[in-house]
């Protein structure tokens, strides 16, 4: 099932547009399980013995597996649904986001204006082309695209659109993700009481406000550089009344002062950069980091983790989903980046973290203990999710 918003500024939806919805959240979670499922035990069954006969070994990396499978009917089939679900998805909604105009731009501007956040806008702010130039995951027009002054229907898109895309798996407000991983380090580390956060790359902010309701003391900042999106960011944050600062910068180019934050966060945010911009992006948050402060980045598990026919599960997006940095940054060392950027290689950490949705604040906690243990839901948008983040400690 969908899980629509759970705000103020909820577009007002049919009754056939949320049965669209739910339809199509409920035929995407087909896909992702039941059809998934089918297709590694085609591939365990019939693709990989086939493919280990004619190249005299076994796929021994995501790209084998996947040049193995190619061919392949239920492959095919799969990938077809998935492309044709991941368009419904945007579709179900498209329809409300712009008869709703009239409605949800006062709204908009209402909740905008009233606090308790601050919007700061850069109209001079050049996009990067990995954002302007192409339709990242299939949503057109997607996070900059501007159809009118002060226009932030992208964000309107982007939050009823993932409400159906995640099929309900992230909670009414679809911050699971920040929720999961700020509670976690809250339990795991009691002393680390951070002042002020950064999230980057933090689209409508639903995994931004988590922290600010984890930390409800500290200051929180969040970046990103399409403007419709900070726009609905600030509007949902003052609906929600919590009070963040958004600011339009790149995370390549950040415009803080050294040692400004405690935290610098983000998540689901560097598979859709090019790693040059990765590289600068990550000595950007150890130069604004204090001493003592965390980096910490929730994100796809790297391929280096994963079996060869994981890695090409989740590489799938690369090919088929307008992901094209997807796999280049799956590819990298988690730990050689934070090295490259600064932090010492002792102050590398990671985490896999159990979804508070899913399974509860207690497991959640329960979990501090467990650093690292992977299992074949870490990352992957299936019953049962698990999260994975990776960052570093800067030497006190
Ligand atoms: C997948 S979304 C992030 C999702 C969000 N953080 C979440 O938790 O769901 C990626 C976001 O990064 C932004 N972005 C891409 N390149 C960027 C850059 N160089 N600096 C800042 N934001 C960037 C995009 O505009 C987009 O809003």
């Amino acid at each position: 099932m969908a899980s629509a918003p759970h705000h103020d500024l909820k577009l007002g939806t049919t009754l056939d547009e949320t049965a669209r919805q739910d339809f199509v959240a409920t035929l995407r979670g087909f896909v992702l399980n039941d059809m998934a499922g089918d297709m590694s035990q085609v591939y365990e069954q019939d693709v990989k013995p086939r493919a280990t006969r004619e190249m005299g070994h076994e796929p021994a990396t995501a790209s084998e597996v996947h040049k193995a499978m190619r061919p392949n009917l239920t492959f095919k089939m799969y990938s077809s649904m998935r492309v044709n679900t991941q368009e419904m998805v945007w579709d179900s909604v498209r329809e409300a986001v712009q008869r709703e105009v009239p409605v949800w731009r006062p709204r908009l501007k209402q909740a905008g204006a009233k606090g308790p956040g601050t919007l700061h806008l850069n109209p001079d702010l050049e996009i990067p082309r990995s954002v302007s130039a192409i339709d990242v995951h299939l949503l057109p027009g997607n996070y900059d695209s501007e159809h009118g002054p002060e226009d932030a229907s992208q964000g309107v898109w982007f939050d009823h659109g993932s409400a159906v895309f995640y099929m309900g798996l992230l909670g009414p407000d679809q911050g699971d993700i920040g929720r999961s991983i700020s509670t976690f380090i809250k339990t795991k580390y009691p002393d680390f009481s951070p002042d002020k956060i950064l999230d980057l790359g933090c689209t409508i902010g639903q995994n931004t406000l988590p922290w600010a309701q984890t930390y409800p003391d500290a200051e929180v900042h969040a970046i990103d550089v399409g403007a419709p999106v900070l726009r609905y960011a600030h509007a949902r944050a003052n609906a929600l009344g919590v009070g963040v600062h958004w600011h339009q910068m790149n995370a390549s180019s950040l415009d803080f002062e050294d040692e400004t934050f405690d935290v610098v966060w983000s998540s689901m945010f560097w598979h859709e950069v090019p790693i040059k911009d990765i590289r600068k992006a990550f000595k950007e948050a150890y130069r604004v980091l204090k001493p003592g402060g965390l980096m910490l980045h929730m994100e796809l598990p790297p391929n280096s983790t994963l079996s060869a026919y994981d890695g090409f599960y989740l590489d799938w997006d690369s090919w088929y989903n307008m992901e094209p940095f997807y796999k280049s940054f799956r590819d990298q060392d988690p730990k050689a980046l934070c090295v490259e950027a600064g932090f010492p290689a002792d102050g590398f950490a990671q985490y896999v973290v159990p979804s508070v949705n899913w399974f509860g604040e207690e497991a959640t906690k329960q979990a501090v203990d467990e650093q690292g243990k992977f299992d074949q839901n870490t990352g992957r948008f299936a019953n049962g999710i698990s999260w994975y983040s990776f960052g570093a400690w800067k030497p006190e």
